[in-house]
């Protein structure tokens, strides 16, 4: 009876290509405020999960990191296929935000890159993964730009390319909701608007000083340009016109002497 309960409980727990990815204790985060650029309208710069997936499957040396990105509505998605047989490539950028998946893998890493930081550089360093990044998109799993002002969760995943059983081995939590800048975004408006007063103004009257100087040389170059134009250019012009002023004249007389003779013989 015993027995018959613990090939159940296998059965459950690894047959049929089912199994829960090991959970770790991590939650990404977005790198700190001192980082320029940590959130823009299509980018969010996450912490790199280094030392975090460790001590999961250690056995698994082809296992690879993926980072998963979702709304709302992709984050129930992405539980829902996780304990079955996943095919990354299946979940793309192009089915989540212009299809109806809501999340999507990308960023693909093998895990010995994630490995734990060595003592010096750790403290000074920040290890960072810029998530929309990738323009142009090559690849169907790419970090292309998200959409503007959106509200994404994402984790990272350890994930086994070579079985065909359950193959999310490991996940983090989620991040909370990141929401992108927006481009109307009152945040993003005030603080471009008061770098305007203090730097704006000041190359506004260079650049107006700078076209005042350029507009009076052109002037004076143009002033130049006219005098010695009319002192040099007297004779040979005129005498072009006058050649061809004859010459018109001539071709104009004579049509006018044909009609003007008859008119006068009769
Ligand atoms: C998430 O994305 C999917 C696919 O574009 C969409 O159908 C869904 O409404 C989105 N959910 C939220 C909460 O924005």
């Amino acid at each position: 009876m015993k027995s018959l309960v613990q090939v159940v409980l296998l059965c459950t727990l690894c047959g049929g290509g089912y199994g829960v990815p090991e959970n770790v204790p991590y939650t990404p985060e977005i790198v700190p405020i001192r980082v320029p650029g940590r959130i823009t309208q299509t980018t969010a710069t996450l912490e790199l999960p280094l030392c975090v997936f460790d001590n999961v499957e250690t056995i698994c040396r082809n296992c690879k990191v993926w980072l998963v990105v979702a709304n709302d509505t992709g984050v129930s998605g992405f539980d829902s296929i996780k304990n079955g047989i996943v095919n990354p490539s299946q979940h793309t950028y192009q089915n989540a935000f212009m299809g109806t998946d809501g999340f999507y893998f990308t960023v693909k890493t093998r895990r010995d890159t994630y490995g734990c930081p060595t003592t010096t550089a750790s403290t000074t360093q920040i290890f960072a993964l810029r998530v929309g990044s990738e323009v142009p998109c090559r690849s169907p799993n790419c970090n292309a730009p998200l959409p503007t002002g959106g509200m994404f969760r994402m984790k990272y995943i350890l994930f086994n390319p070579d079985i065909q059983t359950a193959n999310v081995v490991g996940e983090t939590r989620w991040t909370s909701q990141i929401k992108l800048l927006n481009a109307r975004d009152p945040n993003d408006i005030v603080s471009s608007s008061g770098r305007r007063t203090g730097g704006m103004v000041v190359i506004t009257t260079i650049l107006a000083i700078l076209l005042f100087l350029l507009l009076a040389l052109f002037a004076a170059m143009l002033a130049m340009f006219c005098c010695k134009k009319s002192s040099k250019s007297d004779f040979p012009e005129s005498i072009t016109t006058i050649g061809s002023l004859r010459k018109y004249n001539t071709h104009n007389l004579q049509h006018k002497r044909d009609l003007v003779t008859p008119k006068g013989k009769i």
